[in-house]
């Protein structure tokens, strides 16, 4: 292994805090007025949140753990005559028992800091040994609930462990973490009954701090007093403290804004299913761009193939942008997932030979959902694809655009996997509909639950739980509703193959 202070900067999420921010840490600590006697830095870099919060909060005793050696001497040095600050030059995950014998019953004490702000599966990709021992992962009740179990980040783990390390005590955790950790965290104790008295995100601009791209904040929960709570005050940042609404939780949906949910509650089952759009991990070869009568594919091939399998199709820039324009075709492989795609050879010859000519694009798909698949397979298909009318939206892009898509020269629109659609049979139907999801109502619906700094904020499951019928309802439209889309229940029940993805 390494020695500790050689490891590049990247593994250990090391980036020391300003003091310029860590003052404004404890401004708000001081503002919500709390009385630690014992301060823990989990990950203390130089100190300087540690020594910041040592001066404003006098406690009885700090602790700083660091894993890097050449941190820890120059710490040492510092603090040489302050016999109140111990720092510790250890693996958090390994002093964590040390800190437990630390704090007594009647302690209050504040956990504080900037833990590393860097995934296990980017520590993985780094050969990193900065990642919990995975025996202790599965120790901590739920965890892999929270995390989605494969990918989680270093700073979640280290804040969870000190969560349930203390969870009896009065203690304070403020951390500098991303804010969809924040998010995490706060299902985690949620789910877990912990109770807390309460809790703040005050958002940072992690570019002025830290230069990095990510959204960001500084997560208190202060669990001093044990109530029962599930909600969290968003504020507008660090330096403006305003507040803006309470993120909450609702039949164990988490809800961004908990005040536009509760005047436009359309929380409930879809009476259309919302999907994916294809995906098929072979642009190069599947997709074209339209140049006059021509198609032409990834590799600049002019492709000539029999018309039948290619299909006009529109991607989240298309969807999210302007007035629809199709600048782009895909060949479609299948009707339905598994379906043998053997039959184009004698049906489509031209198409066969196109895509044969290709094959190696497609076997070196990694994708598990290609596995035991035929070769040209593709994903996310059904016969819902291949209604006329569509109703769809980016799951990527940060704003809320329907967009009602036309069959072209009697073919049915096909969006790619960055898109969410739902299938009409008739146009009149996709217009009731598409007038329903415009409303305001459903836009402040889907605002309350759509957290836009995730990387796809408008996911199927949030477009799933908006029920139609209860906004046809308090826009006098129930009737027509019921009448135009009784006959959907085809497109509804189709196969449970076709699960979404995201
Ligand atoms: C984002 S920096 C923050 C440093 C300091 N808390 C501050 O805010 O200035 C994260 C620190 O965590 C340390 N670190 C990373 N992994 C650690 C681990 N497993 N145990 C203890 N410290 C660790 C890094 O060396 C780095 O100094």
């Amino acid at each position: 292994m390494k020695a500790k202070d050689q490891i590049p900067k990247k593994e250990f999420g090391d980036f020391q805090t300003p003091f310029e921010l860590s003052n404004i840490m404890m401004d708000i600590l001081k503002e919500i007025n709390i009385k630690p006697n014992i301060i823990i830095e989990p990950t203390c870099g130089l100190g300087a949140i540690l020594m910041d919060a040592y001066n404003n909060f006098n406690p009885q005793k700090a602790i700083g753990i660091e894993i890097n050696s050449k941190y820890c001497n120059i710490l040492f040095e510092k603090l040489k005559t302050n016999n109140n600050i111990s720092i510790i030059n250890n693996d958090i995950f390994i002093s964590l028992k040390n800190i437990e014998n630390e704090v007594n019953q009647n302690d209050t004490c504040l956990f504080i800091g900037n833990p590393p702000w860097v995934t296990n599966s980017e520590l993985g990709s780094l050969n990193s040994q900065n990642i919990p021992v995975k025996t202790n992962l599965k120790n901590l009740r739920g965890i892999d609930a929270v995390t989605g179990k494969s990918n989680f980040d270093i700073a979640e783990y280290i804040i969870l462990k000190l969560i349930e390390a203390f969870r009896p005590h009065k203690a304070i955790y403020a951390f500098l973490c991303k804010t969809s950790v924040a998010r995490n965290i706060l299902k985690y104790c949620w789910n877990q009954e912990i109770y807390y008295k309460e809790s703040y995100i005050f958002p940072i601009d992690a570019k002025k701090y830290f230069n990095a791209s990510v959204d960001a904040c500084y997560f208190i929960v202060d669990a001093s007093e044990k109530n029962i709570k599930k909600d969290c005050k968003v504020y507008e940042s660090v330096e403006k403290r305003i507040y803006k609404y309470d993120i909450g939780i609702y039949n164990n949906v988490m809800v961004c804004n908990t005040n536009n949910f509760n005047t436009h509650n359309y929380l409930g089952k879809s009476d259309y299913n919302w999907r994916n759009g294809i995906k098929h991990d072979c642009s190069k070869v599947m997709e074209f761009d339209i140049i006059g009568s021509k198609i032409i594919n990834g590799y600049g091939e002019n492709v000539e193939i029999e018309e039948e399998l290619v299909y006009p199709l529109l991607k989240s820039s298309d969807i999210a942008n302007g007035k629809i324009e199709i600048r782009k075709k895909i060949l479609i492989t299948q009707r339905y997932i598994g379906e043998k795609t053997d039959y184009i050879k004698n049906k489509y010859p031209k198409t066969w030979q196109y895509l044969n000519d290709h094959i190696y694009d497609f076997e070196k798909r990694k994708s598990s959902i290609y596995k035991n698949k035929p070769v040209f397979s593709i994903f996310s298909i059904g016969n819902y694809s291949f209604y006329p009318f569509k109703i769809a939206i980016s799951s990527l892009y940060k704003k809320i655009n329907f967009k009602m898509l036309y069959p072209i020269m009697e073919k049915p629109v096909m969006v790619d996997d960055t898109c969410n659609f739902l299938s009409c049979n008739t146009e009149s139907e996709a217009d009731i509909l598409y007038s329903l999801l415009t409303s305001h109502d459903v836009e402040l619906f889907l605002n309350s639950l759509i957290f836009w700094d995730s990387k796809r904020p408008i996911t199927t499951q949030i477009l799933n739980s908006i029920d139609l019928g209860k906004v046809a309802d308090n826009n006098g439209l129930y009737k027509n509703y019921t009448t135009l889309t009784k006959y959907n229940n085809l497109i509804n029940n189709e196969s449970s193959a076709q699960m979404a993805l995201f």
